[in-house]
């Protein structure tokens, strides 16, 4: 059965008769708007804990003026029901009020990491993020929490957030989820048109592209081309970024890299930004 919260008291209440010695809980963190990307991230917390906490909350303060925070899509009770189904013990969906009393005077700060990448194009979006996402974990106190890959930046500045601010809890990571033509599933995927999908396909195609550059063994400034020549020529696309990084500080990696390197991208398809990455391994020199 899959309790629904809508105050912090009654989440402390239902909290409090769960909790128990030796008890495991985790938390997967969300927008609503629910796919099988997010359930994804449920099936594997519920795999990890005994409890599963899902919240549900459309954070404003992640949102930078013009976005689309009026837009962003909710429906709590389709949520609801999916996440019965997946697997959730509880829900905890506030409204803004039981979350900021007022525009909030002291707020966690992403640092560097918060400056790059999407921090370019969205200021202050992972300080809003991990604002959200620490009183998320005290207000929750789970033993994991559980992040996709698939906000790539995000889950490096939760994990740095964690390690620097020495928040007791673990983090995970969970893969991808794609749709069968390959985009990533988004939430934001809604707003696509039929004709704005297909070009939405080319970030996927990008990602392949540069897979395939990688796994001919070619260099880092190459790889990246493979991914930013296929993107660039694409009608209705406009590059944001495209970039080549260290996985665990999402700096660019040099010329000269071997080994890991994430290559991240986003763009606008007509009014959509969307954001895709993937995992490499370039290719010792010798072998190019
Ligand atoms: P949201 O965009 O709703 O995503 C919630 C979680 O689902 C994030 O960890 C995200 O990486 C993961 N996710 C989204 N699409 C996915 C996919 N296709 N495959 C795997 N995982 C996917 O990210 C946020 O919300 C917010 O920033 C939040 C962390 C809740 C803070 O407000």
């Amino acid at each position: 059965m899959t309790t629904v919260v809508r105050t912090r008291a009654e989440l402390a209440a239902a909290l409090g008769d769960s909790t128990r010695p030796g008890r495991r809980r985790a938390v997967v963190m969300t927008m609503g708007a629910l796919h099988a990307g997010h359930l994804s991230l449920v099936r594997l917390a519920s795999e990890l804990a005994d409890e599963v906490v899902v919240t549900v909350f459309v954070n404003p303060l992640q949102f930078g003026p013009g976005e689309d925070l009026d837009r962003y899509p909710r429906d709590l009770d389709s949520d609801v029901a999916l996440l019965t189904s997946g697997g959730a013990d509880l829900v905890f969906a506030p409204d803004v009020a039981q979350m900021y009393d007022g525009d909030p005077v002291v707020t966690v700060s992403a640092g560097r990491i918060g400056a790059i990448l999407e921090g370019v194009s969205r200021p202050g979006h992972l300080d809003g993020v991990l604002t959200v996402v620490l009183k998320l974990l005290h207000l929750t106190s789970p033993d994991v929490a559980v992040f996709g890959q698939k906000d790539a930046q995000q889950l490096m500045a939760v994990r740095r957030m964690v390690a620097d601010l020495d928040v007791p809890v673990e983090i995970v990571g969970a893969p991808i989820v794609r749709d069968a033509d390959g985009l990533a599933l988004s939430s934001r995927n809604a707003y696509l048109s039929a004709a704005e999908r297909r070009t939405a396909l080319a970030l996927p195609a990008a990602l392949s592209s540069a897979q395939l550059a990688a796994g001919a063994g070619r260099s880092a400034p190459a790889v990246l081309a493979a991914a930013t020549d296929l993107l660039a020529v694409v009608p209705g696309l406009e590059i944001d970024y495209v970039a080549l990084v260290d996985p665990r500080s999402a700096l660019d990696v040099g010329p000269d890299h071997r080994g890991p390197a994430l290559l991240a991208l986003a763009a606008h398809v007509a009014a959509t930004r969307l954001i895709d990455n993937l995992l490499l391994d370039l290719a010792p020199q010798e072998n190019r």
